[in-house]
């Protein structure tokens, strides 16, 4: 069975790409290495540099497939804010085309990654998928219209589609070549940044006046090996003109002080950090309520926050 991952170059694409392969699928990669790197898709992939913009490299792409893992898109909430327009074209615009190149094709099964950043700030914590989305950026809108999109896309065309709703990814996978680290040219997130906080420019924690039990942000999140489980089990439970929304994280929060204490002992020296202002829209707890996770795609992850930062740092060669 040959499946379609978009966005196969990046960190949790190309972790899909390796794991796929290691279970027997046949897979090729569609991604335009904007973000991505040619060099993390192993030679047993069919690779096919381009853009989900562009119908006819996707028309090839999908050639054998059955189902498509789809993970291309833009993905920072900060860049989302200055480039609205980049990001309704590449996530939303993307997605049309290659629903529709996929509907011609007769390729009726799609797992999508989604985001909590679609819920926006929450009512109630965990938050159910059954909550009230309202996202406070233009990344979770896009992520949110393209939920929507595949529900259509069910009802009317038949489409079996599952819209997987991440929240905070982290970790590293280690393939038969190698670590498959993250790798951003500006990197936003938690756990790289306190790996690599150094005396001279230590981690910045934003806000320490939550009303947390630190005072620190708290946040759900899932090793990336985990996550990728998951995807391969919504793969075999995807059903022709239905789409399922189903949150992917860890189900237990963790604050920003926690993480760092986590790094230390990975590490096995006191991380430097300096106590900053709060990062505007930043909500103070985000938590995933993953019973359906659970029930629907039988998954429950593995692996804590000691592996996701031991893993990250082996990744970065930091141990
Ligand atoms: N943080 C710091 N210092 C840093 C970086 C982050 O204190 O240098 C704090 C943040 O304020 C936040 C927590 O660490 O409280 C996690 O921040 P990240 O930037 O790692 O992740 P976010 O929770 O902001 O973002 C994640 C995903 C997004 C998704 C969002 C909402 O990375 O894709 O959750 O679900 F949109």
């Amino acid at each position: 069975m040959r499946i379609l991952v978009t966005g196969g170059a990046g960190y949790i694409g190309a972790t899909a790409v390796d794991i796929l392969l290691t279970q027997g699928f046949d897979v090729t990669v569609l991604d335009d290495c904007s973000t991505g790197h040619a060099d993390s898709v192993p030679s047993q992939a069919r690779f096919i540099e381009g853009s989900l913009l562009d119908a006819h490299t996707v028309r090839e792409a999908l050639t054998g497939a059955s189902a498509v893992l789809h993970f291309a898109g833009k993905s920072l909430v900060g860049e989302s804010v200055v480039k609205p327009d980049l990001y309704h074209e590449v996530n939303v615009h993307g997605t049309r085309i290659l629903l529709e190149e996929m509907r011609t094709a007769a390729i009726q099964r799609i797992v999508f990654s989604s985001s909590a950043a679609t819920y926006g700030e929450p009512v109630t914590t965990p938050i159910l998928e059954s909550a009230a989305t309202s996202p406070t950026n233009p990344y979770g809108e896009t992520k949110l219209a393209v939920d929507n999109i595949l529900t259509q896309e069910g009802q009317l065309h038949g489409l079996g589609a599952i819209s997987l709703r991440y929240f905070n990814v982290a970790g590293a996978h280690k393939s038969q070549r190698g670590w498959l680290p993250e790798r951003h040219d500006t990197e936003t997130h938690l756990i790289p940044n306190v790996l690599r906080s150094t005396p001279d420019k230590p981690v910045k924690i934003f806000g320490t006046d939550w009303s947390t039990v630190d005072g620190t942000c708290i946040r759900d999140y899932v090793h990336v090996v985990d996550l990728i489980d998951a995807h391969i089990s919504a793969l075999q439970k995807i059903q022709l003109g239905s789409h399922e929304v189903i949150n992917l994280g860890s189900g237990r929060g963790y604050s920003v002080r926690e993480v760092l204490s986590a790094a230390s002992s990975a590490l096995g020296h006191q991380i430097p950090a300096q106590d900053s202002s709060r990062r505007s829209g930043d909500p103070a707890v985000l938590l995933a309520d993953i019973k359906k996770a659970s029930t629907y795609l039988g998954w429950t992850p593995t692996r804590d926050l000691l592996a996701m930062v031991t893993d990250t740092a082996a990744s970065f060669q930091l141990s």
